[in-house]
């Protein structure tokens, strides 16, 4: 099933059941909101699950960009992406959890046709503040889906305050035998989370305590590249349909082993992103995860061959990126930051290499050299180690 075709197939499942269809957004929070980026589907909804009506009304579907840069070091695996697409659902105090789950697995098994025989879920099973979540655990027994009752694993929240709740994640096994194992998703990864519902019920206050939410919502999301990846029966998301561009190009300028190849694709289709929302490389906050991302992938490009630049990056994938995401930025604009930001980049390289020729510097750098090197210097820790291991 291709991509295009799994978000029809989601949506509209949902609209059949009174949802409306809400657009997804940018990447930037609203003003005065603490994250640098949306990290879910639920953020840009914040106000709605704390209480405010929505002008289309308690059942809402959508497909939200997000970015991950808690992942970052995960990026070349066969499902961690920086930016992705999350389809999405919300109850906002309309139907509960049970009801809720009760559709995913509807969905998934009848819509997407996914044998329920590779099933997997797990369900919250209690702390010392709050019970264990006994009905989406009755939901499953009756669908005769195994359960992994675990504490903080199926707790969601957003950040250490805010809506959270305890949560039932489903699981698709995908290992080499067509009947999975006795085993379970925490001590097993051949189970793959593909959808997480959460009952949102709950506000965590600034000194821990835990307040019922006015009212009860729900809130699902399913990560669009790792559902395609795995109806489309491939073993990790940079196979799916919506790399398959990047894939058949990028291999052409830029030879790589599979993980650099992943991580460049997965870099580079982020950064592209991150500026199609208007974002810019800088030292701080959002601007400081783009050069991040750009940076990694120089380093990567040119720990094989120091001649390769983006200068060789397609127009192609720009373009396709772009359009993916539904951004209106021009594509050349893209490809200026992108190689504005390299000749800053080659600008420190050069400069570092000259300050690390120093003789203060030729014997192991400490943490208080480190130190220097940055403040003084303005020379990354991480760049200074890369050049020292190079
Ligand atoms: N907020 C939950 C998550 O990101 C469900 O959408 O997993």
């Amino acid at each position: 099933m291709h991509s295009d075709q799994i978000v029809r197939t989601f949506v509209e499942y949902f609209e059949e059941r009174g949802h409306r269809r809400i657009t997804g957004s940018t990447l930037l929070p609203p003003p005065g909101d603490r994250v640098l980026f949306t990290t879910s589907g639920m953020h840009p909804l914040t106000p709605y699950l704390e209480g405010r009506p929505h002008p289309l009304g308690s059942r809402l579907v959508n497909l939200q960009r997000c970015l991950r840069t808690t992942d970052l070091d995960e990026v070349g695996d066969d499902t961690h992406l920086t930016v992705f697409e999350m389809l999405g659902t919300w109850s906002l105090g309309d139907y509960d959890g049970r009801q809720s789950l009760d559709w995913g697995y509807g969905l998934l098994t009848e819509g997407f046709g996914i044998d329920p025989g590779l099933l997997h879920a797990t369900v919250f099973g209690g702390d010392g503040l709050t019970g264990p979540d006994v009905s989406s655990l009755e939901l499953w027994q009756e669908r005769g889906v195994p359960v992994e009752l675990t504490v903080e694993d199926n707790w969601w929240s957003n950040g250490p305050t805010g809506p959270c709740g305890p949560d039932s994640e489903i699981f698709l096994w995908t290992g080499e035998t067509d009947t999975p194992p006795q085993s379970t998703p925490t001590t097993d990864d051949r189970w793959v989370e593909v959808w997480n519902h959460v009952m949102m019920r709950h506000r965590r206050l600034e000194d821990g305590t835990l307040v019922p939410l006015g009212r009860r919502n729900v809130d699902t999301g399913l990560g669009l590249e790792r559902l395609a990846c795995l109806l489309q029966g491939r073993s990790s998301v940079f196979e799916c349909d919506l790399f398959e561009p990047w894939r058949r190009i990028l291999p052409g300028p830029w030879p790589l082993d599979e993980r650099s190849l992943r991580l460049v694709c997965d870099h580079l289709r982020s950064a592209v992103v991150v500026i199609g929302d208007g974002v810019r490389p800088s030292n701080t906050g959002r601007g400081y995860v783009l050069r991040r991302l750009v940076r990694r992938v120089l380093t990567v490009l040119r720990g094989d061959d120091p001649s390769r630049g983006l200068v060789d990056l397609p127009d192609e994938l720009v373009r396709h990126t772009l359009d993916r995401f539904r951004q209106q930025e021009d594509p050349e604009t893209v490809r200026r930051v992108l190689l504005d930001e390299e000749r800053r980049f080659d600008r420190l390289l050069e400069r570092g290499r000259q300050v690390l020729s120093r003789p203060r510097f030729r014997g192991p750098l400490g943490e208080e050299d480190l130190h220097y090197l940055h403040e003084t210097h303005g020379l990354p820790r991480e760049l200074v180690l890369s050049l020292r291991a190079g």
